[in-house]
């Protein structure tokens, strides 16, 4: 296998953060290539969070005393680390979910009830993963005279913004809420010009950067995004915690969606009045531990360089493109012009169970279904789902060679 150092950065290094990649896999190398459904942990991620249980773990915001203020102190920091991460102007904007399902979820239930009127669109697209999906249907089925619009996405597999301005014409659409990369197509959606063409159209916009913040430098102030979300566990983070951004004064203005601990001001038998944001959206407790762990996350690949990750994606992109088109009987679904790394595929013959099956038998994991995108399947004729390579920062083209090869086996293998 390839580990050897890329002109972008020291891959051979980087590799040793991340102790699983040493384990085999039925007596073969791991190759992983799952990425996208959640990345590997460095080891900065994890002795963080075991430090932090040894060392100064209590509840946050309640205990009057020193383990108690220490966990509260590192968590605010996680805050203003996410902050600074996504280019917000203020830490207060940042809420603490459990992943990007839950904030998007969050926005669906607060913003969508709370502040939408009855007649008001919100504006998807044909391209998203079903948690900016089934949470709008929801909104719409729960009968308060939301609607739901889909963007179209071209053969190319990008966003169509042609039929995204007609959609947004009418001025009813009150928030669109769009990939900003798609984790079946790898397609980057261009998050600034949505966001400029949804605000002509007095609306507001959220982008699902679940993928996107993995790959990409992110700036919510420079593409001008009402919402944003992620989740850490794709970030070389832990699971359970995901981020929301919104602009301050959206948030201001948005009920509570979860009621309990942590998110009052005052509580009577009779009424309760309801903290500022962030603290209103984070009823109960909070993910501690893992806002630790997030923080190590954010660090981590800060510390590398968010553009030096990108660039080398963009080369792994590149020899990816060269490379699998090259093996017979297979069709990369979607090639936008701007993607990441990110590539579904189907080979004739094989069903992608069977494919990825064959290929973990080499110690290749990728991931065959539909990738909680169905209707972009649909779009794009593949019902029967897709198999789906997804890279990350400790990727190399060596393992992008393997893949590519043992899909060639597989094909004999299965004729
Ligand atoms: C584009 C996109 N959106 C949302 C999600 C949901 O993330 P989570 O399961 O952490 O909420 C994913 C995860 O696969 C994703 O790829």
């Amino acid at each position: 296998m390839d580990t050897i150092a890329t002109p972008i950065f020291d891959l051979t290094r980087i590799r040793r953060d991340f102790p699983i990649l040493a384990t085999k896999v039925h007596g073969k190398p791991l190759t992983f290539l799952d990425s996208g459904a959640s990345a590997q942990k460095p080891r900065a991620v994890i002795e963080a969070m075991t430090r932090s249980m040894e060392t100064a773990y209590a509840n946050v915001h309640r205990g009057a005393y020193h383990l108690s203020e220490t966990a509260t102190e590192s968590y605010e920091a996680a805050r203003v680390a996410t902050q600074r991460f996504l280019g917000a102007a203020e830490a207060e904007e940042i809420v603490f979910t459990s992943n990007s399902t839950a904030a998007i979820n969050l926005v669906a239930h607060s913003y969508g009830r709370g502040v939408m009127q009855p007649g008001q669109f919100v504006l998807t697209s044909e391209m998203e993963h079903h948690a900016n999906l089934v949470p709008w249907q929801m909104l719409r089925d729960a009968n308060i005279g939301i609607g739901l619009r889909y963007v179209r996405v071209t053969e190319r597999g990008e966003i169509d913004l042609n039929d995204l301005a007609a959609k947004l014409a009418d001025g009813k659409v009150g928030l669109v809420a769009i990939t900003h990369m798609s984790n079946v197509l790898g397609t980057v959606t261009p998050a600034a010009q949505i966001a400029r063409m949804t605000h002509e159209a007095g609306a507001k916009v959220l982008f699902d950067g679940s993928q996107a913040a993995v790959h990409r430098h992110v700036d919510v102030t420079a593409i001008d995004a009402d919402f944003y979300v992620f989740t850490a566990h794709k970030l070389y983070g832990p699971t359970g915690i995901g981020v929301l951004y919104g602009k301050r004064k959206l948030l201001d203005a948005m009920p509570p969606f979860l009621g309990g601990g942590d998110m009052i001001e005052s509580v009577t038998l009779e009424r309760t009045t309801y903290a500022a944001a962030p603290a209103r959206f984070e009823a109960g407790t909070p993910p501690i531990i893992e806002a630790v762990g997030l923080h190590a996350a954010i660090d981590y690949v800060t510390n590398i360089g968010m553009p030096a990750i990108e660039a080398h994606e963009r080369a792994l992109v590149d020899h990816a493109m060269a490379v699998l088109p090259q093996v017979e009987g297979l069709r990369i679904i979607g090639g936008a012009q701007d993607r990441g790394g990110v590539f579904a595929f189907s080979l004739d013959g094989v069903h992608p169970h069977d494919l990825s099956t064959f290929l973990d038998r080499h110690g290749i994991a990728v991931r065959a279904g539909r990738h909680c995108a169905e209707p972009l399947h649909t779009r794009f004729g593949v019902e029967g789902g897709t198999t789906r390579a997804s890279f990350g920062l400790y990727t190399t083209p060596g393992e992008i060679d393997l893949l590519a090869q043992k899909i060639t086996e597989a094909r004999r293998f299965f004729a």
